[in-house]
Formats: C-alpha cells, sequence, structure tokens
C-alpha cells in the first residue's frame, strides 16, 4: 500500500455541487492508493455561491479554475469544454467525476467522453421529463455517456434501465448531499439563525426561487408574487435571492421587495449552514430546487415545491414535499393548509444515511 493507484478528477461548477462534492473529495483524501485533484469550471463565481460553501463545508481550494463565467447556455458549455478538454489532455486522470445536472456537468462529461477517459456520474438517473427544463437535457446526456452512474433513488435505477443502461454500470448508493446535510445539522442547529433575521421559529416561510421557468417569465413571476403577498399576511417569509431572480426583479423595479409586502423580505444568497438552520425552523418551505426538496424531506419540514414535475418523486412518495406549481391559488391553499396544522408527514428514503460518498468511493477503488 501507499502507492496511488487511481488519479480521480473531480467536477464542480455551481452552487449545489458543493454540497454533493464535499464529502466525496473527504472521503477521496483518506485513502493513500487515491489521488484526487478537484476542478471548478468558474459558472458560479460570486463569494456568495461559491467560497463561502469551500469555507463551511471544508472543501480544499480548487487545483484548477476554468473561470468561464455567465453566458448563453451555448456559451457556457462551449468554455467549460474548451478549458476542461485541456486540462484532461494535460492530466489524463484514470476517472472524472461530475455531479448533479448543471451545465458544467454536461460540458465536462462529453469532453471526458471524447477524450476517452472514464467518467462517473453521481445523481445519475433523475428524470422530470421535461425536455424544456436545462437540467433534463444535462442529465440525459451525461448519463448516457457515464461509465458509472450512482443513483440517490431505486427510480432512478428504472429510468436509466429503462433507456437502455447496462445494469453493471449502475450502483444505487444512496444522496451524497444528504452525507453533508447530516453532518453539518447539530452546528447549523445552534447558529440562531432565524432570530438574527427576527423570525421566531416555527413561524415564518423560507422561499428560494430561481428557475427560468418562474422567474424568466413575468406573468408567472407575477402570479407568484401576488401569491406571496397574500401569504405573508398570515406567516413572514424570508427569501434569499438568487442572482438569476435577482437580475429579473431588478428589471421590474422590484429589487427592494413588493412596497405592499413588508413581511416578504428580501435578502442576499447565504451561506450553507445559515440556510440550513433557516429550513430546519421554518414552517414551511416554498422552493422551485432541487436539492431543496430532498433537503426538507430528511428534515422532516414541509415543503411546496413551486413546479409542475419534479426529477425526485421519491420526495413525494415518501417524503414531506408537495408540487405546486405556479398558480397562486394553489400555493396559498396549500400554505393555509399548513397554517391550519395539516401538513405532511414523510419518512426517510432508503440508503440517505450519511454513508452514500463512502460506498461511492469504495466502488471506485474498486473499478480501477
Ligand atoms: C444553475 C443551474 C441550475 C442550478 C442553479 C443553482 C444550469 C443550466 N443551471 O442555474 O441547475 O439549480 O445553478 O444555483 O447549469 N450569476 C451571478 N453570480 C454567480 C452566478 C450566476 O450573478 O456567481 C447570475 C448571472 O447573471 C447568470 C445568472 O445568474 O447569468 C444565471 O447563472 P447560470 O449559472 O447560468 O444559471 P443558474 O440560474 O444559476
Amino acid at each position: 500500500m501507499g502507492e496511488v493507484s487511481l488519479r480521480v478528477l473531480n467536477v464542480v461548477g455551481a452552487r449545489p455541487n458543493l454540497m454533493k462534492i464535499a464529502p466525496l473529495v473527504e472521503e477521496m483524501r483518506r485513502w493513500r492508493d487515491i489521488e484526487q485533484r478537484l476542478l471548478h469550471t468558474g459558472q458560479h463565481y460570486d463569494d456568495n455561491m461559491s467560497q463561502v460553501f469551500f469555507d463551511e463545508l471544508g472543501i480544499p481550494r480548487p487545483d484548477v479554475y476554468l473561470g468561464v463565467g455567465s453566458g448563453s447556455h451555448a456559451e457556457q458549455t462551449a468554455r467549460v469544454m474548451i478549458g476542461f478538454e485541456q486540462v484532461l489532455l494535460r492530466e489524463q486522470p484514470d476517472v472524472v467525476v461530475v455531479v448533479g445536472d448543471v451545465n458544467s456537468t454536461l460540458a465536462c462529461a462529453i469532453t471526458a467522453a471524447k477524450v476517452g477517459v472514464p467518467l462517473a456520474h453521481v445523481e445519475a438517473g433523475l428524470r422530470s421529463f421535461d425536455r424544456t427544463m436545462p437540467e433534463e437535457i444535462n442529465r440525459l446526456v451525461t448519463d448516457a455517456l457515464a461509465d458509472l452512474l450512482f443513483t440517490t433513488s431505486r427510480d432512478a435505477d428504472e429510468n436509466l434501465l429503462r433507456e437502455g443502461v447496462d445494469p453493471k454500470k449502475i450502483f444505487f448508493v444512496g444522496n451524497v448531499m444528504i452525507d453533508t446535510l447530516l453532518r453539518h445539522r447539530e452546528r447549523a442547529r445552534s447558529l440562531g439563525t432565524p432570530a438574527r433575521f427576527g423570525l421566531q421559529p416555527g413561524h415564518y416561510a423560507l422561499l428560494t426561487l430561481h428557475r427560468p421557468s418562474n422567474v424568466d417569465d413575468p406573468k408567472i413571476l407575477h402570479g407568484i408574487l401576488e401569491a406571496l403577498v397574500e401569504i405573508q399576511r398570515e406567516l413572514p417569509i424570508l427569501f434569499p435571492v438568487h442572482p438569476r431572480t435577482a437580475g429579473r426583479l431588478r428589471e421590474f423595479g422590484l429589487e427592494g421587495g413588493l412596497p405592499a409586502a413588508s413581511d416578504l423580505r428580501l435578502i442576499e444568497p447565504l451561506g450553507y449552514l445559515e440556510f440550513l438552520d433557516l429550513m430546519m425552523h421554518a414552517l414551511v418551505v416554498l422552493t422551485d430546487s432541487g436539492g431543496i426538496q430532498e433537503e426538507t424531506t430528511i428534515l422532516g419540514i414541509p415543503c411546496l415545491t413551486l413546479r409542475e414535475n419534479t426529477e425526485r418523486p421519491i420526495t413525494v412518495t415518501e417524503g414531506t414535499n408537495i408540487l405546486v406549481g405556479s398558480d397562486p391559488g394553489r400555493i396559498l391553499a396549500e400554505v393555509r393548509r399548513i397554517l391550519n396544522g395539516e401538513s405532511k408527514a414523510g419518512r426517510i428514503p432508503e440508503l440517505w444515511d450519511g454513508h452514500a460518498a463512502q460506498r461511492i468511493v469504495a466502488i471506485l477503488r474498486q473499478y480501477n
């Protein structure tokens, strides 16, 4: 022992990748036969969208930073591919690990496949069956190219099998994002974040909104805001605003919030621990994020997802998630039910136990 026999290149690009890569990097660093290097594409670059998560989750500084920044889908994807190809040709890793479904995931998957480096996809097989969603395209292509597909739920395995993926490539391992949550839950719980925002535990809603389908269409965004104006009369809403959404609100002259809604409180994006603390103590979480549907399921906090579909159906069938779409009446009705004490109970999905990264790394070591 002691000799490096597996050289892994881990990839991150956007905020939701960071909580997924953290436990993988940590687990890989425990093994002397693994040499892991971390590449950040720079898809997300603001400190509060990237650096704060490195600091809080103890992710080492990236070995390579591509600095691609924002752009159209094609521009962003292409810039990552050009930069990543050079890195791959220079470093020749034994395996590339990509996580999630963002444009960086797709770009690095295509590049690895073309250069001929084996590709592992963590969080494979999730499908919303909605190809208007950019992430669905990213998931389909990444999974079609991956040599190892690590899944978080049985429904993901079924999706992959239906698409003709060789069962030998599919490994149901659990959820690395939940590894991170379980690891940091107690630390987050004691931060007193609700009080810092003048909120009482159990008596506020936490909101996130950033899907293009919700925020890029003025009619839909206005409808959602209408519902929020009503809700905040009964329950204060804390709204950490994603930069994409901030841009849209600026276009509508709403960057300071809505004059008629002083209890819809817009704040800057938060770090991981503060956000986790706020989720844990919320009466309800309203969101269009993917990951938050899973995190609320583990925390047992009611989640209303402002989308028509989800690639994470287990959060509905087993967890606390309800799909409410973007119809203001429906959103309001579901919040009122929760205010009346009728919230959905859930259970913890299989293998969401804090050990997914260990399982993945054990499989990677054997694969080599
Ligand atoms: C991306 C992912 C999405 C994920 C989300 C989480 C894709 C297709 N989408 O969406 O799946 O849920 O991240 O945050 O990959 N911006 C900043 N600072 C930053 C990053 C972005 O100001 O650090 C602004 C820019 O104006 C940019 C816009 O946000 O144009 C959107 O960023 P982008 O990376 O294109 O997509 P997201 O909406 O963040």
